[in-house]
């Protein structure tokens, strides 16, 4: 018998081979075919221009890129009276699209915050945004259950963070508390979701931070970012980064922009010609995702507690805090930084290389992600972790599979 029970997949991953055993979701989840189907029919059946033509191919893209705005908000019970939701590139694109822009003087910003678990995306880009506005970069410990403490978030501040991390999961505990006490002390939030959106999306549920970045590569759906901005934010971008697209009127030096048409904001990040394929796909991923059958969310957290199960019983957990992980379990070889399971788990073996570890684990189709997945300062410079090896599960996986992984590593030990 293949790793597939064909049951469990319905089918949505039939693409996949028998042995493949892929557990990279955390950089781009797998695409489920009615997602790839609905691609393709964008490009056989109405491939068109969205915004600009009056044909019916055109007609039927700009009536489905709607929904699919409609569609994002919905998924996360943010009401459209609220907020508007913009199409970029990637997370990273649409932080620094919104950084860039950001008027820092109009919003009488005095800090740019972040915390030390982030990803590179938020991390450069606001080190780059206090070096443009010659403004002081706090960087804030995040406690091991995700958690920030409010006294360390001073008045004043743009606050940059991710609401789960893609080297444990670990979600912002507190998130409501956060942006609560950033909006009362004159401040900004900006949430990176793109390790949120696919597994953790109930923690951004009907918050009210000022902009949510996200990229629908890793919720199920194709390569696309997203910006969910709140409509009284938008007054703080300086529109700089602008083209076709964005504007009702052009004159030799002047021009009016669409977005100051509140029906278009949208068109404020949106410069040239969209994904609109794209776009429309990440409605099918998000249909998708909210039809998921309760029996397949259960597979998944079955998956993950078999696997933080396994490292416990022959390692350590909760390494990710190295001075206050178990001390007298040190004498073991295998650490996962994990305090609790999620579908994204890090671990190293002591004395073993995790690439030629990652490598022997290819050379039986199972694939992770091996290095510091772009958390280089945290992982490396600030706890001086070796190199991991990153597990990240998705709704293809199957428990079969994930017997198959634990068995590779019983070998490894
Ligand atoms: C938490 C987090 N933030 C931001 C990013 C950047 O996403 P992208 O490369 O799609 O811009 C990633 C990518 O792995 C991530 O995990």
């Amino acid at each position: 018998m293949g790793l597939f029970k064909k049951t469990e997949l319905k089918n949505d991953f039939s693409y996949l081979g028998e042995n493949d055993i892929y557990l990279d979701g955390a950089c781009q989840s797998l695409r489920p075919e009615p997602v790839i189907e609905t691609l393709e029919k964008y490009y056989k059946e109405h491939n068109s221009c969205g915004e600009r033509v009056k044909y019916k191919w055109g007609r039927i893209t700009d009536e489905k890129v709607n929904q699919a705005r409609e569609k994002v908000l919905e998924y996360l019970k943010l009401k459209k009276k609220d907020y508007f939701v913009s199409f970029t590139l990637n997370t990273t694109y649409g932080l620094n699209l919104i950084l860039s822009q950001f008027d820092a003087k109009k919003a009488k910003i005095k800090y740019i915050v972040t915390s030390d678990i982030e990803h590179n995306s938020p991390f450069l880009s606001s080190i780059s945004f206090a070096k443009k506005h010659g403004l002081k970069r706090k960087v804030i410990e995040r406690n091991s259950d995700g958690s920030l403490n409010l006294k360390d978030i001073p008045k004043n501040s743009l606050v940059v963070v991710n609401a789960a991390s893609n080297i444990d999961g670990r979600t912002l505990k507190n998130i409501k508390e956060v942006i609560k006490h950033v909006h009362d002390n004159n401040g900004f939030i900006i949430i990176d979701a793109a390790q949120a959106m696919a597994h953790s999306k109930e923690i951004l549920e009907k918050t009210d931070p000022d902009a949510i970045c996200f990229s629908a590569h890793k919720m199920y759906a194709p390569s696309l970012g997203g910006i969910i901005m709140r409509k009284d934010f938008v007054k703080y971008i300086d529109t700089s980064f602008i083209g076709g697209g964005m504007v009702d009127d052009v004159d030799l030096e002047t021009y009016l922009l669409s977005s100051d048409n509140p029906d278009h904001l949208y068109t404020k990040f949106e410069s040239g010609l969209q994904a609109w394929g794209e776009i429309i796909a990440l409605g099918t991923a998000i249909d998708w995702l909210e039809k998921m059958p309760k029996s397949k969310k259960q597979l998944l957290i079955e998956n993950e507690e078999k696997i933080f199960n396994f490292f416990r019983e022959n390692g350590v957990v909760g390494d990710i805090d190295r001075k206050k992980a178990d001390r007298d379990n040190f004498n073991k070889k295998l650490h996962l930084l994990n305090h609790e399971p999620t579908s994204t788990m890090s671990f190293y073996v002591d004395g073993l290389d995790s690439h030629l570890l990652g490598g022997a684990l290819a050379e039986e189709g199972i694939m992770t992600r091996t290095g510091y997945f772009c958390v280089h300062y945290y992982l490396d410079h600030k706890m001086h972790f070796p190199p991991l090896v990153r597990i990240s599960l998705g709704y293809q996986t199957t428990s079969e599979q994930v017997d198959k992984l634990l068995k590779e590593l019983e070998k490894v030990l």
